[in-house]
């Protein structure tokens, strides 16, 4: 919902009002998690968060960062395992009964598939990576399809510009991405009729578990830097307020679009 409230000037002012809505955050790893930085933006606008984690070892982590976010559920995920998925709808259903906001945060490649030649990336490394960084938001959304077609709902999941660009050592995770993106489109025309819009946004490099896992990293931070219009690197904040407004009604227009929130390095041709 998009709320008038008064502004003192005999104006008005646009507050985003999301009580009443749930949202499902997965990809929280830690506090440098993107998907933390969206999480933060969901709760301060008054949505029910749930926020799902890999595995038991991320399980105290994510709970000390949920006990910030007073109500917020956690609940273990891995997307590899359909059981796991399934047990969170169901005990989506039972606290909930609808979904309104699914943010999808999850990638994974092996390290050497991250730093090695891409030509001879692995027949199981290519598997993995293209199951946990994008069949999983197409398996995870039909997971929680009777949930999020009850009201209408807005998913959003997290790209990179090396979905259409070559990207030195991004390697099977540029597939991944180039994969996720389609489907992005797929899934936004399909569950377009059920009210369920479906966009990515492609941010910039930022300092996280999952970016220092690729080879480089630190050097792609100081090139993007150096390169992009606004002469600077993106802030996780700003990838946070980007997936707001593409979670809220603000952005109820848009469908099936990738969101660059990077400083505008991807309009750059030199
Ligand atoms: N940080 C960046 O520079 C950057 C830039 C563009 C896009 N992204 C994308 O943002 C998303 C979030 O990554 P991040 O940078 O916040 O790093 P992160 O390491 O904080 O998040 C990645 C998350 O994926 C989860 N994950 C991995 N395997 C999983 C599985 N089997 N089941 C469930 N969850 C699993 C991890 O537990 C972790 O929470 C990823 O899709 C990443 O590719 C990141």
């Amino acid at each position: 919902m998009i709320a008038p409230a008064p502004a003192g000037r005999g104006d008005t002012v646009i507050t985003i009002d999301l009580s009443g809505r749930h949202a499902v955050v997965m990809g929280v790893a830690n506090h440098r998690s993107l998907s933390w930085a969206i999480a933060q933006q969901l709760h301060r606008a008054g949505a029910a968060l749930c926020l799902t984690y890999a595995g038991e070892r991320l399980r105290a982590d994510v709970e000390q960062l949920a006990s910030r976010l007073p109500g917020t559920l956690t609940l273990a995920c891995d997307v590899t395992e359909d059981r796991t998925i399934s047990a969170v709808a169901r005990r989506l259903q039972r606290e909930w009964g609808s979904v309104e906001c699914l943010v999808h945060g999850i990638a994974y490649a092996r390290k050497q598939d991250l730093e090695g030649k891409f030509v001879a990336t692995s027949r199981e490394g290519f598997q993995i990576a293209l199951e946990v960084s994008a069949y999983s938001l197409l398996n995870v959304t039909n997971h929680l399809l009777p949930l999020l077609e009850r009201n209408g709902a807005s998913i959003v999941t997290l790209s990179y510009l090396a979905a259409e660009r070559a990207v030195p050592n991004y390697n099977v995770m540029g597939s991944a991405k180039a994969v996720l993106e389609q489907s992005v489109r797929q899934l936004a025309w399909e569950l377009g009729p059920k009210e369920i819009r479906v966009n990515a946004i492609s941010a910039g490099p930022v300092s996280t578990l999952a970016a220092r896992g690729v080879h480089g990293f630190v050097g792609m931070l100081r090139h993007h830097a150096e390169r992009a219009p606004l002469r600077r690197n993106i802030t996780r904040e700003e990838v946070g307020s980007a997936g707001l407004f593409m979670l809220s009604d603000l952005s109820s227009g848009i469908t099936g679009e990738t969101l660059y929130v990077d400083a505008g390095y991807h309009v750059m041709g030199l």
